[in-house]
């Protein structure tokens, strides 16, 4: 008998409650792109476990999403640190049994060292903040979202790590090795009921990247800078997770979506406001 019928296209009973009863593991959930992700997963009726470093963003973030009606716990940790990542998982899964979604959303460029002025141990640096906690993290639960029927990991990289990036080759290698390591394991755990996917950022107002400081008068060139001529909040970033987390997603493995106002498609041609055309030589715009 042909196995291949529409009833496979899973349900979505609300359309307003995308993740319900869903638990969810969010690192770097207090802050940045990672809170707006906790509220907005939290908004939609998941159980969100946040893995946060900083105790006074987590609690904060917990607070806020329990008194607007979400379901949500705070781990106060390091997510480079074996030791805690072990700690995290028995703690959620005692909880629980299992976990249905995992962003792995810390990183960060800094401190940003230029390749020539770099060390072995500056490598390291990059390598444990963008990299080793995505193998840690999601090596600490892949087999309870196969045991619990499959689920959704979403990997937080960079657009740098799609496109060539000058100021710091090392994290541009680090994220591009997240964005493949998505595709890797979406292609060998699909038929688990596993999927992943993987979000490039840029232009996003967080604590770590302010965009808007020191750019004050420069707000007319945003339509030169991203193709959807404005500056990104987490809430843009947020959305996308949810689509990637949900069943709205269910067709949906191995890809990484640029979520950066259009920079990556635009890359190389600037709109210049002045000239009021395209320019890929600008020497003013
Ligand atoms: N904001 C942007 O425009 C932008 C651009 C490119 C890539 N990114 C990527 O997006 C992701 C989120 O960035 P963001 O701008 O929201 O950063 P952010 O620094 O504002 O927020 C990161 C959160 O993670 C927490 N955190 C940091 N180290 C941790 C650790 N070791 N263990 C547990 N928690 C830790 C921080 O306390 C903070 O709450 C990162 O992977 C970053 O590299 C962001």
């Amino acid at each position: 008998m042909n196995s291949q019928t529409p009833a496979n296209v899973p349900n979505i009973e609300n359309w307003n409650l995308l993740l319900e009863g869903k638990v969810a593991v969010v690192t770097g959930g207090g802050g940045g792109i990672g809170r707006g992700i906790s509220e907005l997963f939290a908004e939609h009726g998941a159980i969100v476990e946040i893995a946060e470093i900083d105790a006074e963003l987590a609690n904060t973030a917990v607070q806020e999403i329990t008194s607007a009606g979400g379901n949500a716990r705070a781990h106060i940790m390091d997510v480079r640190e074996e030791s805690d990542v072990t700690d995290l998982q028995k703690k959620v899964l005692d909880t629980h049994g299992h976990i249905d979604v995992l962003v792995n959303n810390v990183g960060d460029y800094r401190p940003l060292v230029r390749f020539l002025d770099s060390s072995p141990d500056s490598w390291k640096e990059m390598y444990d903040i963008n990299l080793h906690h995505v193998f840690l993290v999601t090596h600490a639960f892949l087999q309870s979202m196969i045991d619990g029927g499959g689920g959704s990991i979403i990997n937080v990289h960079s657009v740098e790590g799609m496109r060539g990036y000058p100021g710091d080759p090392i994290y541009g290698a680090m994220k591009a090795a997240v964005n493949h390591f998505s595709t890797c394991l979406a292609s060998g755990f699909g038929r688990k009921g596993i999927r992943v996917n993987g979000m490039g950022v840029d232009l996003t107002q967080t604590p770590q990247v302010n965009y808007i400081s020191g750019y004050e008068d420069a707000d007319h060139l945003w339509e030169a800078w991203a193709p959807v001529g404005r500056l990104g909040w987490p809430e843009d970033q947020a959305r996308v997770a949810l689509f990637l987390a949900s069943d709205l997603s269910a067709f949906v493995t191995g890809h990484n979506i640029p979520v950066d106002g259009g920079s990556h498609a635009g890359g190389g041609w600037f709109f210049s406001p002045e000239a009021k055309r395209f320019v890929n030589r600008p020497k003013t715009l």
